[in-house]
C-alpha cells in the first residue's frame, strides 16, 4: 500500500512553477536563460504598497488576524466591487485567503462532493483542474479554440452541463491566452446558465485591470445580477499591483458559502499574513494611477511579441484583449526537424528544444490544456523581449 495518498495519485505538479524553477537551475548553471514562463509582472510593489507594509510591521500589526481578513481590508475589498465592478457586497459576503489560488482552492473544497462536475473552458490556469480533483470532483472541460479566439461559446457551454455540474469556472482576460470577452459575449454565456439554475459561476478576475486597446472589463455578477447570489467573484492584488510575493487574494459572494470557506481556511492555514493584508488595504484604497503606465508598458510588448511571432512562418497568435501572456499556435511547425535531428511531434518537444537549442523558457500548451501551442509571459524588459523572439525565429527558420 502506498504511503501518499490516492487524491494525491490523481494530480500533477503544477507545469508553469516547474518551468520556473528549471529556469532558476540553469541561470545558477550559468546558461544564458531568457525567462518567458513565470505569470508575474516584473515591476516592483508600488511605494506607497511597500511603505504601508513596513508600518503594519513598525505599528505591531504582527499577530493573528481574523481568520478570514481584517475588517479594514474586507471594507476596501466592499469598496473595490462597488467602485470598479457596480457590485453592492457586506464585509460578511467576503474573503481573504493566502492569494487567489487559495480562495480558489478553499471553494472548491467547501462545495465539491465526489462526481461534482466544474466546467473549465480550456486553455485553463493550470491549477483549476488540479484543484478540482484534490477536492473529490471532476473536471469538465470545453474546448476554446484558436478559430474563436480562445473562447467558449453559448451553445458549448449549454452542451456541457449535466445534472452533476456544480460550477462553471470563467477567468476574463485568461491565463493562459489573454482572451477578455465582451460583455455582449459574457451576457450570451450568462443566459445559458439562467436556464441551469442548480449551476454556480466561479469568476476568476486575477487579470482585471490588465486590459488594452480600450477593452472594457465585466464580471458575471455585473452582466448578470440574477446570478449575483450563485455567483463567487475571485481577485487579488498579485497582478495588478505587482504584489505575488505578498499572497493576498479575496473573494465575494452569498454569506453561507463565504462561512464555509472560512471554515476550510480556520483548520488549515490560518489568516492571511498580516503585514500583507496591510499592504493590500493601502493597494484597494489608494491611488491607482501606476495602472495606466503599466499598461501601457504591457500593451507595448504585446505588440511587440505578437509582431514578431506573427511573422514566423508556421506560428499564428491573435491579438489578446489583456493579462500578459500570448497563447501561439505552432500547427504549421508540427512535424518538421530541428537542425539537431529532432522531430517536433508536439508542443512539448518544441519547447523543451527551443530551451536546449536557444535558452528561451517557454510553457508548453497541453499544461493548459489545448495543443499545439505555447505560452509566452511578456511581463519582461522589451530588450529580453526582442533577444527572445530573434532567438525563436532563428530556431524556427533552421526546422526543416
Ligand atoms: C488565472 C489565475 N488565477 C489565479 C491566480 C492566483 O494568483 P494569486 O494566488 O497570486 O493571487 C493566478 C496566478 O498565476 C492566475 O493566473
Amino acid at each position: 500500500m502506498s504511503f501518499l495518498s490516492e487524491t494525491l495519485a490523481r494530480v500533477k505538479p503544477s507545469p508553469t512553477m516547474a518551468i520556473t524553477g528549471l529556469v532558476g537551475e540553469l541561470k545558477a548553471q550559468g546558461r544564458d536563460i531568457i525567462g518567458l514562463s513565470a505569470g508575474e509582472p516584473d515591476f516592483d510593489t508600488p511605494e506607497n504598497i511597500r511603505a504601508a507594509g513596513i508600518r503594519a510591521i513598525e505599528d505591531g500589526k504582527t499577530r493573528y488576524t481574523a481568520i478570514d481578513g481584517i475588517p479594514e481590508l474586507k471594507q476596501a475589498i466592499c469598496a473595490k466591487f462597488k467602485r470598479d465592478n457596480g457590485l453592492e457586497y457586506n464585509p460578511k459576503q467576503v474573503t481573504v485567503g493566502t492569494g487567489g489560488k487559495q480562495v480558489l482552492y478553499n471553494a472548491l473544497m467547501a462545495t465539491l462532493n465526489h462526481d461534482d462536475e466544474v466546467v473549465i473552458p480550456a486553455p485553463y490556469w493550470v491549477s483549476y483542474p488540479d484543484m478540482v480533483l484534490l477536492a473529490g470532483g471532476v473536471p469538465v472541460f470545453i474546448e476554446a479554440g484558436l478559430d474563436n479566439n480562445f473562447k467558449i461559446t453559448p451553445e458549448q457551454l449549454d452542451a456541457a452541463i449535466t445534472r452533476n455540474t456544480k460550477w462553471v469556472l470563467f477567468n476574463s482576460p485568461s491565463n493562459p491566452t489573454g482572451a477578455g470577452y465582451s460583455r455582449d459575449e459574457l451576457k450570451a454565456l450568462t443566459d445559458v446558465l439562467l436556464k441551469h439554475p442548480h449551476v454556480w459561476v466561479l469568476s476568476d478576475d486575477m487579470y482585471e485591470h490588465l486590459a488594452y486597446d480600450g477593452f472594457e472589463f465585466c464580471t458575471p455578477a455585473q452582466v448578470e445580477p440574477k446570478l449575483y447570489d450563485r455567483t463567487l467573484t475571485v481577485n487579488g492584488v498579485s497582478k495588478a499591483y505587482a504584489m505575488t510575493g505578498w499572497r493576498i487574494g479575496y473573494a465575494a459572494g452569498p454569506e453561507p458559502l463565504i462561512a464555509a470557506i472560512r471554515k476550510v481556511q480556520s483548520q488549515s492555514t490560518s489568516n492571511p499574513c498580516s503585514i500583507s493584508q496591510w499592504a493590500a488595504v493601502e493597494a484597494l484604497n489608494g491611488p491607482q494611477d501606476f495602472l495606466a503606465p503599466h499598461n501601457e508598458i504591457f500593451k507595448r510588448r504585446r505588440d511587440l511579441v505578437l509582431d514578431r511571432l506573427n511573422a514566423i512562418d508556421g506560428i499564428t497568435c491573435p491579438t489578446p484583449e489583456g493579462a500578459f501572456y500570448v497563447y501561439p499556435s505552432i500547427a504549421g511547425l508540427i512535424g518538421k526537424t530541428t537542425a539537431k535531428g529532432v522531430e517536433i511531434s508536439n508542443d512539448e518537444v518544441f519547447v523543451t528544444e527551443l530551451l536546449n537549442d536557444t535558452g528561451v523558457a517557454a510553457v508548453f500548451g497541453a499544461a493548459f490544456g489545448l495543443s499545439p501551442n505555447f505560452r509566452i509571459s511578456y511581463a519582461t524588459s522589451d530588450a529580453a523581449l526582442e533577444e527572445a523572439c530573434d532567438r525563436i525565429a532563428k530556431f524556427c527558420s533552421e526546422l526543416t
